[in-house]
């Protein structure tokens, strides 16, 4: 053995005092010294020396952060100074009045703010005794809270010992970045177990499980923001802010002071454009009174202190209730369930629709006609359903009974075992017809200009067209009588119409809209097979031998064109004299730039650019901007208070872009 107990006391000492350096470094500075392999040394050397010497393990030791047993419950415990909210409000205007208030009450005194960002998390109260971890209490009430000591201490880039010997309380805001949450939520959905809805309920669920080696597995994490010694704040907040760092807790490294109102107003305008920058989330910024004195002087009202006030984000979540499920009919066939949502602002429009993906998804979250649910637009602004409210039902929900048969042709639908889409398998059904032509008439298949789905849905409702192939054979006094139609628009589309048997045949083939042939494959299988004749006839051993080109999509192409109604589709098409051979392609402008090719559409008050500019800039990448949402357009631009224009392009499943994202797809920044 070797080692005295006195030896080992100075090396357990000095490897406590070498990882807790080292763990700082990593979990608070984000600049690790040493590599995990050598962090894992020390750490196995002192686990070594406490098993020798057992009776030298402290509370506070490294070794001691994950507990080996569960708790039985968590006990409640009084703050000794309570945990108060905060008053929350939504404009400048109301943060204005917020100041304005404050200057009553000390009239004349210069202001200054500490702004801070409010982090959507659990407030804790962490409290250190002789330089140790002590207690966790959650805030509870405000009053009294829960002790959640052991599941606090796994939180590695809490300290466990610190340098100040006095009684210390310190508070923050425990929380899980979206990575841990994402990894927790792809575990349970593994295991079939119900998911959270955001980061927050996670925090929540995790501050509570009972064993503390499941907690140390979430990755929790906690910005402190507040402290107390012997119940004393320092001066000012930046002052505590400072000696919680210096004394080695994690503060949020984006808070500010503030030397007048406006430096606070461009904090929150820059935070509200960047809150998806951040690797946790944030429901807005916290502003408090920089000066200790100050905040004495005001005191609190019966529920808030009269000093500190949040001034929140617009939403991104949103509770409502979900009215029908509507099945839509794709081109494919897939059979997409539709949710049908009692109207609901959510940062800004008017959320009425939102869709439920399929019908495994509607099962696994037990989603009923009735039920309220919470919706959410995250960074990709398409609402969608996070989970049901099942705290709010009623008893009068009724499950949704997903159709047996397509509810616009009424042939019964077809789910292949494994997969967890229903299709409607009718190849003439009128809701496939109307989708396939509508790509067929696309902007990147054979942009044919001014068929959008108001004129297709004329179309087939006057039985002009019943397909694809159809359209060759619109006249010009059918089109006429259509509605909104005069001579020179139906000659228009005539010519447009005209204009697409031109188009090359890798077009044609994207057209067809073959299930898994997107534009890249359709290209590929051009360019090796030459034409149509020969693709027909291709094997299942010569397509997937192509690059790009799996099992999967071989099988499709051979089941495409063994159908008889794809057969006689592809016979009346070449009758009226589409191209079905490659060659090179004439008559269109060559693509140039990043855009080129793109249609956008801006909608909402733009911060970052003019409509001017913008236009300026797409026109220079080889894009154009149109006025309206139609399926022809690639992208929406979208600024604050967007309109109808943004609901558009969220039925029609068209990509949304934010300023920042414009700019950054437009190579004009980084
Ligand atoms: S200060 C009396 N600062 O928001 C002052 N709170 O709605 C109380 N929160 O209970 C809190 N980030 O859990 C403060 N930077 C921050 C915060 C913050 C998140 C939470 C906290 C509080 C709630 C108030």
């Amino acid at each position: 053995m070797g080692i005295t107990k006195h030896e080992a006391t100075k090396r357990i000492d000095k490897l406590r005092q070498q990882i807790r350096y080292h763990e700082k470094k990593y979990y608070v500075d984000n600049d690790p010294q040493i590599s995990d392999y050598e962090f894992d040394n020390l750490v196995k050397e002192l686990e070594k020396l406490e098993s020798q010497f057992p009776e030298l393990i402290t509370p506070d030791s490294p070794t001691q952060r994950v507990g080996e047993q569960p708790v039985e419950s968590f006990p409640s415990v009084e703050h000794s100074i309570p945990m108060l909210s905060l008053d929350n409000c939504y404009s400048q205007e109301e943060f204005i009045e917020f100041v304005q208030r404050i200057d009553k009450l000390l009239p004349g005194e210069k202001l200054e703010f500490v702004a801070e960002l409010k982090i959507d998390g659990l407030g804790i109260a962490i409290i250190y005794r002789n330089g140790h971890f002590n207690q966790a209490i959650t805030r509870g009430d405000g009053f009294r809270g829960d002790d959640v000591s052991a599941n606090v201490k796994t939180i590695r880039s809490l300290p466990l010992a610190i340098s100040l010997k006095e009684e210390v309380e310190v508070r923050g805001e425990i929380y899980l970045p979206f990575a841990s949450f994402e990894k927790i939520n792809q575990e349970r959905e593994k295991k079939g177990e119900s998911l959270f809805a955001n980061p927050r309920n996670a925090a929540a669920g995790t501050i509570r499980l009972l064993d503390p080696r499941e907690v140390a597995q979430r990755q929790l994490d906690v910005y402190l923001y507040y402290i107390f010694v012997n119940g004393q704040q320092q001066p000012s907040q930046w002052e505590n802010l400072q000696l919680l760092k210096k004394l080695g807790f994690k503060i949020n490294p984006h808070v500010r002071l503030c030397r007048s109102v406006e430096e606070v107003l461009t904090y929150y305008d820059y935070w509200k454009q960047h809150r998806d920058d951040l690797d946790f989330d944030v429901d807005g910024i916290v502003i408090k009174i920089n000066s200790t004195d100050q905040q004495q002087r005001l005191g609190f009202t019966a529920k808030f202190p009269r000093w500190a006030i949040a001034y929140k984000f617009p939403a991104r979540q949103a509770t409502t209730r979900l009215i029908d499920i509507k099945i839509q009919v794709g081109r494919t066939g897939a059979l997409t369930p539709v949710a049908i949502l009692q109207p609901v602002q959510l940062s800004g429009i008017t959320i009425t629709r939102s869709t439920l993906h399929n019908e495994e998804e509607l099962r696994r979250k037990d989603i009923r006609l009735g039920d309220y649910v919470l919706i959410e637009r995250s960074g990709d602004v398409i609402p969608k359903v996070v989970a049901v409210m099942k705290e709010r039902r009623t008893g009068q929900e009724k499950p949704f009974v997903f159709p047996p048969r397509c509810p616009i042709c009424q042939t019964p639908v077809f789910k292949p075992k494994g997969e967890v889409i229903s299709r409607c398998i009718n190849p003439s059904c009128p809701a496939r017809l109307r989708e396939a032509i509508l790509h067929f008439a696309s902007r990147r298949a054979m942009n044919i200009e001014g068929l959008g789905e108001a004129l297709v849905d004329q179309l087939m409702a006057k039985k002009l067209i019943k397909g694809i192939p159809d359209l060759f054979h619109l006249q010009q006094e059918q089109l006429e009588k259509l509605e909104r139609m005069g001579p020179k628009s139906a000659q228009n589309l005539l010519n447009q119409i005209d204009a697409a048997k031109k188009r090359n045949f890798h077009r044609l083939l994207y057209a067809l809209g073959i299930r898994y042939v997107g534009e890249k494959t359709a290209q590929i299988l051009a360019t090796h097979f030459r034409s149509l004749d020969k693709l027909a006839q291709a094997s299942y051993k010569e397509l997937v031998e192509l690059p790009d080109i799996g099992p999967k999509v071989a099988e499709s192409i051979i089941f495409f064109f063994r159908q008889k109604q794809n057969q006689e589709l592809l016979q009346r098409l070449k009758e009226a004299g589409l191209k079905t051979e490659e060659e090179k392609e004439t008559g269109e402008a060559p693509s140039q730039g990043r855009f080129a090719g793109m249609t956008f559409v801006l909608t909402g008050e733009l911060n970052r650019f003019t409509r001017d500019e913008a236009r300026k800039i797409i026109e220079n990448l080889g894009g154009k901007v149109t006025s309206s949402v139609s399926r022809k357009t690639t992208v929406v631009i979208v600024g604050q208070n967007p309109g109808s224009k943004l609901q558009r392009a969220q039925e029609l499943n068209i990509p949304i872009w934010t300023e920042e994202k414009f700019l950054h797809q437009a190579g004009l920044t980084a």
